[in-house]
């Protein structure tokens, strides 16, 4: 682990005066910095990394310049589950071993890469701004929502090691993603992810709403 992070703080230094070298040299060999998402299921199913051509319309500014710093897991099975699960006398369980940690950024390289990624904003004709209207909905009525009527964890962690584990967690998705894009992402997933195995669900607006007033009251609890 130490040669790894020599290595990568080495590489740091050359790139610090372009923000958009450095997400080029650093992360385009994991990480699609321009269009269009994985057409086959093959390319989905082979990706490295989260696509970051629309870096800037989804994620949350301050959430990216601090987990740049410090990545955490939010997939808990990796990009693509079926690549990090192994069978065990008690069931599949993920692979942990197979799972590798995450590059990390010196704080003024996150701050340039934070930056450079929030100019990246292809797409952005899909999100409504305003499409979310702030609101509330109490925490046992968003997993009811989320769990009986729209089998959401069979996929997705709505606290640490509860839930499904092919879908990104929840818990945290409120500090990371922006809501309107939220909104635009749950009315179409194909949309953005052609390819993807989140189905295609086709929520009222109503129970859009909720469900992003469900991840923002879960983003305020303290799970870490
Ligand atoms: C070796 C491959 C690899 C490299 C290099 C890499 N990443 Fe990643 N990145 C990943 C994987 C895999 C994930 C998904 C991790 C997870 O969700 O647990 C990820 C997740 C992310 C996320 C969180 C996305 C989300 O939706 O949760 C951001 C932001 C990110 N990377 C930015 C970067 C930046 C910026 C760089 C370059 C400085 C970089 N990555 C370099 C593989 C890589
Ligand atoms: C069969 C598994 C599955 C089910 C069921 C599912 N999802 Fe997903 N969901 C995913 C996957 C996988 C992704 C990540 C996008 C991708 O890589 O295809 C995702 C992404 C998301 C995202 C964006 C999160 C991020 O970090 O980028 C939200 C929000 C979301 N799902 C909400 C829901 C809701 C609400 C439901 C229930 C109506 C639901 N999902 C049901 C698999 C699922």
């Amino acid at each position: 682990m130490r040669v790894t992070f020599i290595t990568l703080a080495l590489l740091a230094t050359p790139t610090l005066g372009t923000a958009e070298g450095l997400l080029q040299e650093q992360c385009s060999s994991c990480h699609s910095l321009s269009g269009p998402a994985p057409a086959t299921a093959a390319a989905y199913r082979d990706r490295k990394g989260p696509d970051l051509g629309y870096a800037g319309i989804k994620y949350r500014a301050e959430w990216l310049e601090q987990w740049l710093q410090k990545p955490t897991r939010n997939r808990p099975a990796g990009m693509f589950y079926g690549k990090h699960i192994k069978t065990s006398p008690k069931g599949d369980v993920v692979d942990k071993a197979s799972l590798k940690p995450h590059l990390k950024l010196d704080a003024a390289n996150a701050k340039a890469a934070t930056t450079a990624l929030m100019a990246l904003k292809e797409g952005a004709e899909r999100v409504k701004a305003g499409d979310y209207k702030t609101g509330k909905i109490s925490l046992s009525m968003g997993e009811m929502l989320f769990d009986k009527f729209r089998g959401c964890l069979a996929c997705h962690q709505i606290e640490p090691g509860y839930g499904g584990v092919s879908g990104p967690e929840v818990y945290t998705i409120g500090k990371r993603l922006q809501s309107d894009y939220l909104v635009s992402f749950m009315r179409n997933p194909k949309l953005w992810e052609p390819k993807t195995i989140m189905p295609a669900r086709k929520l009222k607006d109503r129970d859009l709403q909720k469900f992003v007033h469900y991840f923002n009251g879960l983003a305020a609890e303290d799970f870490q």
